[in-house]
């Protein structure tokens, strides 16, 4: 048990790690763009004045999608070395600790912004204020949320939700062979069928724009089948092994949701499936030992 118990941690470490690797060569702008798109299902969209549909929308699909051989149109950006040049910020990621004496409210907006000294005025200080206020609104129906500013908060927040004792397993996507160059949205075709994993609850941790690495974790209530889902683009190009999420009832999202608009659904007719940006976390529980 505590063999098995440290080498599970061992694996998050790595993974986690890699993936903030990951994180700083990332094109953020358009990366958190799309986490914020998945989010809004549970708020007012914020993004109203944009009516031409952005490329990065196109992240959603219906579960009839997933099959051997079907194609979609998808949004995703990958790791980008060259904008890690481009980009002076990195995004890193806190202990607790520092976390912790950091304020992380909107209300104290002016005083972070100093700390990291960022212009009131800049786009860097519009998408902080974005941030906490996301971060602050009440869940909705059968959401539970929490905004993790470090490591450990995430975990806690998982823990609470799958259980103290549940072996955890973190989910991501992943580009294997040819990562993308833009333009970032491709057809995919799907090349084997999904696997479904069991996950009778879930977590999901979208990595939000700021300073240091702030992650929106959430669960909902209800059905959310959760798949692996390969994807390549013709020809033998770009291969992802994509995390995807179907979300079985979707009569309490708001109504102006992105993927309504996407599908040309009404809410709550049909499942709706989207992928994850490769910069989100699922948490799922582990039904398998790792010794
Ligand atoms: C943060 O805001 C609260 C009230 O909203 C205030 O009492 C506190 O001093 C502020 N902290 C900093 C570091 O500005
Ligand atoms: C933060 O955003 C809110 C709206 O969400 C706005 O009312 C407020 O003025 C903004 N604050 C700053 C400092 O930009
Ligand atoms: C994907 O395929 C459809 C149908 O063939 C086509 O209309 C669309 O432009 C393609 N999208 C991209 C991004 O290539």
């Amino acid at each position: 048990m505590a063999s098995g118990f440290s080498s599970s941690w061992l694996i998050f470490i790595i993974i986690f790690f890699s993936f903030l690797v990951f994180l700083c060569a990332a094109d953020q702008d358009r990366v958190t763009s799309t986490s914020r798109k998945l989010l809004q299902h549970h708020h007012h969209n914020n993004d109203h004045e944009n009516n031409n549909m952005d490329p990065s929308q196109k992240i959603f699909f219906t579960i009839d999608n997933l099959k051997k051989g079907k194609s979609m149109e998808i949004y995703l950006s990958p790791k980008s070395p060259s904008s890690s040049l481009k980009s002076k910020s990195t995004t890193r990621l806190l202990s607790r600790e520092e976390a912790d004496s950091i304020p992380f409210t909107s209300s104290n907006l002016s005083s972070i912004l100093q700390l990291f000294s960022i212009s009131k005025e800049s786009p860097q200080a519009q998408a902080m204020n974005d941030t906490l206020k996301l971060c602050e609104l009440e869940p909705i129906h059968g959401e539970t949320k929490h905004c993790a500013t470090s490591f450990e908060s995430m975990l806690d927040f998982t823990r609470g939700i799958l259980g103290l004792d549940t072996k955890l397993r973190v989910l991501s996507t992943s580009f294997v062979e040819n990562p993308s160059t833009k333009p970032y949205l491709r057809n995919y075709t799907v090349v084997e069928d999904p696997r479904e994993i069991f996950a009778p609850k879930m977590v999901a941790c979208h990595s939000m724009p700021y300073p240091h690495a702030v992650f929106y974790c959430h669960s909902q209530e209800g059905e959310n089948r959760v798949f692996e889902i390969s994807l390549e683009v013709g020809g033998g190009g770009e291969r992802v092994e994509a995390v995807g999420v179907c979300h079985a009832d979707t009569s309490h999202w708001d109504r102006d949701h992105v993927s309504f608009r996407v599908l040309n659904i009404e809410p709550g007719t049909l499942p709706v499936c989207h992928v994850f940006p490769p910069d989100n976390f699922v948490w799922v529980p582990a039904y398998f030992e790792i010794n």
